[in-house]
């Protein structure tokens, strides 16, 4: 089995369908060209038949994009894979993804259809979508609340009828990581055409456990992950791209696993989708969130000047950030405020070290954060003292 993982990237369709006010189709390809120059392998660019606006862009973004493969989402229905071809026709490499539900709950309350209705309804979906091209993927929505033998049937007929892929979504966030993994394991134990399809995982965050889902899903067979920057999407949104990325790249040596996304876009791509959607980043996030290159502790700020991997494990340039932050604050120590008035331009001969500690740790008591300007004001005050 190959050790490279395709990221499928969700956010202007599952991320998209969250936010309160739509995207316009500007915006979408802005982020779609973004999510290109990430090196995503493929980009889920919409719902075609859910609104004349998102059949629009999802076609103007199968026109634009050269090098990844363009998605679009069905339900398993005729029309719906219909306005899906038609809107996808356009690009170099298009991918229909079509679903139906899974459980008990969905197929009995939601659709209220058999077992065996469901099946032939999925079958049928994905034969009419290899009409329009190869690459099918089919997804059987709540699968982590399906019962996996009914599952295991699911995913055998769905890759005899012609599906490449088949998605594995916990789409109310509801599992846990050693039983999502191990749902995927008996997959690969029981299903006997398995490895005719890439298995792929599409986590929700709802108990905050979407990337570590996706990565234990992976460490038995998974080999697609679908993703958002930023991890918005429906309610406690979807596995976030940049964390799931950055943890196969930092743990490589332990996990072996290598995506084609370049890191150094994280940063940028971040901003662009926290900027159009109107949905800001939490300052500690992983990876993106303003803190997460930042060091408050003394301690923390000493060790990172005498080597930066003592508290970061990845640097900040390997995602695009232009360097890290070390806030001062009356937890900084005078190694700390030697090294940014360094940076300023002041060498340790023109003040006296301890004085300006002093006087630093009295301002920084009182205002809490120490700005440069500040630290300016209180050496020019010791130099005049020292003038007097
Ligand atoms: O969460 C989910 O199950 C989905 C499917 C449509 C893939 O978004
Ligand atoms: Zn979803």
């Amino acid at each position: 089995m190959s050790d490279r993982v395709i990221i499928f990237d969700t956010t202007l369709r599952d991320g998209e369908q969250a936010l309160p006010a739509s995207l316009s189709v500007r915006e979408k390809l802005q982020i779609a060209l973004m999510l290109e120059r990430l090196g995503v392998d493929v980009i889920e660019a919409g719902f075609p038949v859910s609104s004349p606006g998102d059949f629009e862009s999802v076609q103007l973004i199968a026109k634009e994009i050269k090098n990844s493969t363009v998605c679009g989402l069905s339900r398993a229905l005729v029309k719906d894979i219909d306005a899906c071809g038609q809107a996808l026709g356009v690009a170099e490499q298009f991918r229909i993804h079509t679903f139906i539900a899974t459980s008990d709950i969905h197929v009995g309350t939601k659709l209220r259809k058999s077992q065996d209705e469901v099946v032939d309804m999925a079958v049928k979906a994905i034969q009419h979508a290899k009409r329009y091209t190869d690459d099918v993927e089919f997804s059987c929505e709540d699968a982590g609340r399906t019962h996996i033998d009914y599952l295991c049937r699911m995913v055998e007929s769905a890759i005899n009828a012609g599906a490449t892929t088949v998605n594995i979504p916990d789409t109310v966030g509801y599992t846990i990581p050693s039983e999502f993994g191990g749902i995927i394991h008996q997959l690969f134990n029981r299903v006997p055409n398995i490895d005719k399809a890439v298995i792929s995982v599409h986590c929700h965050n709802d108990l905050g456990l979407a990337v570590a889902n996706s990565l234990a899903a992976v460490e038995n067979g998974a080999r697609q992950v679908e993703c958002t920057i930023n991890g918005i999407g429906e309610r406690a949104g979807n596995c976030s791209l940049e964390e799931i990325v950055m943890a196969m790249r930092t743990r490589e040596s332990k996990l072996g696993y290598q995506t084609g996304i370049n890191p150094q876009e994280i940063s940028k791509s971040s901003k662009l989708v926290s900027q159009l959607c109107n949905m800001p980043v939490q300052a500690n996030k992983a990876i993106v969130g303003a803190n997460a290159f930042s060091h408050s502790s003394g301690i923390h700020q000493d060790g990172v000047l005498k080597g930066q991997n003592t508290y970061e494990i990845m640097t900040p340039e390997s995602v695009g950030i232009n360097k890290n932050n070390l806030n001062l604050t009356s937890r900084s120590g005078r190694h700390v405020i030697k090294h940014r008035l360094g940076e300023l331009g002041y060498g340790a001969d023109e003040y006296d070290l301890e004085e300006i500690y002093t006087a630093f740790l009295k301002l920084a008591d009182k205002k809490g954060q120490v700005f440069d300007y500040d630290l300016e004001a209180l050496l020019f005050f010791n130099q005049q003292k020292h003038e007097d």
